[in-house]
């Protein structure tokens, strides 16, 4: 099978890539990224030289560039990660989130359907379902985004359900929940708590902390994504979760225990805007194509902070970056 993946020395991206290649070696893997501040070439530093990757640094929302690698290849089918993520930094300039996350995904869809792709998967989000006090969402439920992140996500969603209604188009939408572990830019929660902790800094946790999210462990999230590659019916969507719900002040203590760090170390900040208290999904559609998640939240934020312990060379570059330095003193002044 030839698969292109877009985005993927991203975080998930990347951690999909290394999976993939390894497990299917009969497959080839076209990974598309443009290398923005989030992608990183050392997230595949170990597998660029396996006969069965390919990598173009080409931006999705280059039309032109990308027509000319998807005609070339003409691939099975396109998996799609590339996207504009940090919720924070859409808050203070949404327009890249409006570019990559809905302009890059229609070219996208229009490519794969010039070219008669046989399957586009699209990686949504939990996020763009809102906000909910009790129960869980399915995958039927409406969407009710509430940052501009979360609603460039929410906008190719409807994009896609559209193509699918009007053109047949052979999607599949996947809505993950909030991932951690390896390779994570250390801007996100839980790499910026285990980063700050270790470098001695505050470590600093929005409002009270109280806001709920629930965590999966990104091999899960790969495995699982895996699931609905080879088992997935196409116009569906897919929640995935493993079921971790914790309040954000949870996991930061946990991370301290783990590091043997004083929680003196946690500064309570401004609030984020409309910041959504609790995210859930009921993930039992994708149960049933045969995913089990491997991980609870104590295995998983162990592995991931032993992780950052032992690689440190990974993430201290990338917090010394004006693009990570930049962001952090406008976020936390
Ligand atoms: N991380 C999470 O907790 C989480 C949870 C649910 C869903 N998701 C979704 O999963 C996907 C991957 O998330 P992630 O955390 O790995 O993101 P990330 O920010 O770590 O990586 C995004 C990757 O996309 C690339 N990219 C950005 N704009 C691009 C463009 N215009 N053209 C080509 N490449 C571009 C970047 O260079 C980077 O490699 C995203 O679509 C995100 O919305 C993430």
């Amino acid at each position: 099978m030839k698969i292109i993946v877009t985005g993927g020395l991203g975080f998930i991206g990347s951690n999909f890539c290394r999976y993939i290649v390894n497990k299917y070696k009969q497959y080839k893997i076209y990974n598309i990224d443009s290398l923005s501040y989030a992608g990183n070439k050392d997230n595949l530093k170990d597998i660029v030289k396996m006969p069965n990757y390919y990598f173009f640094k080409i931006n999705i929302c280059d039309k032109k560039k990308l027509e000319e690698v998807i005609k070339k290849i003409v691939p099975d089918c396109i998996i799609n990660f590339a996207a504009e993520t940090h919720v924070d930094r859409s808050i203070l300039d949404p327009q890249a989130f409006i570019k990559t996350d809905v302009i890059g995904t229609f070219n996208i869809l229009e490519l794969s359907r010039k070219y008669k792709v046989k399957k586009m998967i699209h990686i949504s989000t939990d996020e763009v379902y809102g906000s909910i006090t009790k129960g869980s969402f399915s995958e039927t439920d409406k969407l009710d985004p509430t940052s501009p992140y979360s609603a460039s996500k929410a906008s190719a969603d409807l994009l896609i359900l559209s193509y699918i209604k009007t053109y047949n188009f052979p999607a599949i939408i996947v809505r993950p929940t909030n991932n951690y572990g390896p390779y994570q830019f250390p801007e996100k929660l839980i790499p910026l708590m285990i980063t700050n902790a270790i470098e001695g800094k505050k470590l600093p946790v929005y409002g009270k902390g109280l806001n709920v999210r629930d965590w999966l462990y990104v091999e899960d999230t790969v495995c699982a994504i895996d699931k609905i590659l080879h088992k997935g019916k196409l116009g569906q969507i897919y929640n995935i979760s493993s079921k971790n719900e914790l309040k954000n002040i949870v996991v930061v203590k946990k991370i301290l225990k783990l590091l043997n760090v004083s929680e003196k170390q946690i500064e309570f900040v401004k609030d984020r805007l409309a910041h959504d208290l609790r995210y859930s999904v009921n993930p039992k559609k994708v149960f049933k194509l045969g995913f089990i998640p491997k991980y609870n939240f104590d295995e998983g934020i162990k592995l991931t902070v032993d992780w950052y312990k032992k690689n440190v060379w990974w993430w201290k570059k990338l917090k010394t970056k004006p693009e990570f330095k930049n962001f952090y003193k406008k976020q936390y002044k």
